[in-house]
């Protein structure tokens, strides 16, 4: 490993979730679990190719949480100019409501800056997203019609700071 990946990596788990859950960056040999969770996580999962595109974005962030027994949550985020887009945050179904998605979107912002503009769009129907969403102070400005072609639902597009015009 090289002495800045040793030193990224450092930050990154510098801060545990809770005790036996810490987080790093996302490799691309965790997408085994990865897609795992991703199936049983979203009604249009993203496919192995979408992975493998934003890990190979030198300027994403793309975060793991894990316990021993393995990879339980994970998050992609891209940067555009200056706005990260939070493109996809899960957690194992058994693992949820213990503060892991919460986790890995605060070390997300501890490593883009925690001045950074960040946007996101969710299904209007994902009541659970949007209340986390909001707890983290991401505010709603706005909808996508039709947003999702497997059911044809909106999006609510979230702002972490000013919204773009
Ligand atoms: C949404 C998701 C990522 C949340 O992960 P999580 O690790 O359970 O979230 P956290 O434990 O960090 O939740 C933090 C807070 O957000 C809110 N929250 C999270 N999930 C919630 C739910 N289902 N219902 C209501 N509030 C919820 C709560 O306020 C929670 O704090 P609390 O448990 O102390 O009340 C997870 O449910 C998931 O993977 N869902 C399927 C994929 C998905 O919808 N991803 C988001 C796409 S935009």
């Amino acid at each position: 490993m090289s002495e800045m990946a040793a030193t990224e990596n450092a930050i990154l788990t510098g801060e545990p979730v809770r005790a036996g859950v810490s987080i790093r960056r996302l490799t691309y040999a965790d997408l085994p679990s990865v897609l795992a969770i991703e199936r049983r996580s979203f009604p249009a999962p993203w496919s192995l190719a979408m992975f493998v595109l934003e890990l190979s974005k030198p300027s994403g962030i793309c975060l793991a949480a894990e316990t021993e027994s393995g990879l339980i949550g994970y998050l992609v985020c891209s940067r555009y100019a200056d706005i990260w887009h939070l493109m996809n945050v899960a957690v194992d179904a058994e693992e949820r409501r213990r503060g892991v998605a919460a986790g890995l979107i605060e070390a997300m912002r501890d490593q883009a800056g925690r001045d950074q503009r960040c946007t996101l769009e969710v299904r209007i129907s994902n009541a659970g997203a949007i209340r986390m969403y909001e707890r983290l102070g991401f505010r709603p400005a706005g909808r996508r019609v039709r947003y999702y072609h497997d059911n044809n639902e909106d999006a609510l597009i979230m702002w972490l700071g000013e919204p773009d015009a």
